[in-house]
């Protein structure tokens, strides 16, 4: 795996030393001189080399972020992106984010895991002026070109509201949190808690199972041991709500329960909805294809807007063969 990493590494410093002899203009780009990393006045390049740092591999939605990244990259043969995996440790992104200034690549897309801990990385980046794009979740302040990602306090607004009608403004809810330093986190906890305000709904349990499966399963162990009688999962993704329907499964309960997540991958929380394991998904879509588009524009010299906001979907058995419908 180091060997790969290395490999990776090594190509990408022989493509940075063409990509940099190659042109004269890249000297200019000292720290204090550079403007902070907004859309490019330099002369096009022949080669773009994008620094991508994702904060971990191992849930099925980062993967496809990366391929959306990858598949609308491979289409622009000036594109070169460059992963880095920073496996879930804050401190190896902060690292990878550094490593990526000092290679002096041209452009860095930086989906962080937390909010707090990344700011100062991202914010020297773009003070170095390297436009960043910052993909799903976001970091403090405004230090950056344009973060892209959906509106999450809408989806768990609209997550509430569902619940609520479907158990007749009453009922006994769990409510298994993504990492609640991560502000995807922080706006799918407070949408849902507007959602539900004024009905009768009743969280019972809540846990911070930081968008983990294993974890989701376990904290909803401890639920179902406490409480005889639950309507409803509100897991803040389909992991999430995977590992909760996993544990309701076991204690033979899932028929009881009703089990909601975000994210709705074709091969993960839509799958699960054709197969009866969880009632509802909301999408999430990865930002992946709009985060090329908007590099592309940086690279063209265009402004681009601060924030884009992506659409959401929600997915039902009723309407999943229909490919869902909009949320308001
Ligand atoms: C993957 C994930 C998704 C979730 C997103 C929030 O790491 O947990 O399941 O929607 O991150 O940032």
């Amino acid at each position: 795996m180091h060997g790969a990493r290395s490999i990776v590494r090594f190509a990408f410093t022989i493509g940075m030393f063409f990509t940099l002899a190659g042109c004269c203009e890249s000297e200019e780009k000292t720290p204090q001189a550079a403007p902070a990393g907004g859309q490019t006045s330099a002369a096009p390049k022949e080669v773009y080399t994008i620094g991508m740092s994702q904060c971990n591999l191992g849930e099925p939605w980062r993967v496809q972020m990366n391929k959306d990244v990858e598949l609308a990259a491979e289409k622009h043969p000036n594109l070169e992106v460059v992963f880095k995996d920073a496996q879930n440790d804050t401190l190896k992104q902060r690292a990878h984010v550094e490593e990526f200034v000092s290679a002096g690549v041209d452009l860095l897309i930086i989906s962080p895991k937390e909010a707090q801990p990344l700011t100062e990385p991202v914010a020297k980046a773009f003070q170095a002026g390297i436009p960043v794009i910052v993909l799903d979740r976001a970091v403090l302040g405004d230090q950056f070109t344009c973060f892209i990602g959906a509106d999450n306090t809408k989806i768990g607004r609209a997550a509430g509201e569902w619940i609520a009608e479907q158990l007749g403004g009453a009922g006994r809810v769990v409510e298994l949190k993504g990492l609640m330093t991560s502000i995807p986190g922080q706006d799918r906890h407070s949408g849902f808690r507007e959602g539900i305000e004024g009905t009768d709904i009743e969280v019972i349990f809540e846990a911070d199972m930081k968008w983990l499966e294993s974890n989701a399963r376990k904290e909803m162990e401890s639920a179902l041991a406490r409480y005889d009688d639950i309507d409803m999962v509100y897991a803040h993704n389909d992991p999430g709500a995977h590992g909760a329907y996993l544990a309701a499964k076991a204690a033979d309960r899932h028929e009881d329960i009703m089990f909601v997540g975000i994210d709705a991958l074709p091969h993960e929380g839509i799958a699960y909805v054709i197969q009866d394991i969880l009632d509802a998904t909301f999408q999430y879509p990865t930002g992946g294809a709009e985060a090329i588009d908007v590099a592309l524009r940086i690279f063209a010299g265009e402004e681009v807007p601060k924030h884009i906001v992506l659409g959401s979907r929600l997915f039902t058995k009723d309407n999943v063969a229909d490919g869902g419908v909009a949320i308001e």
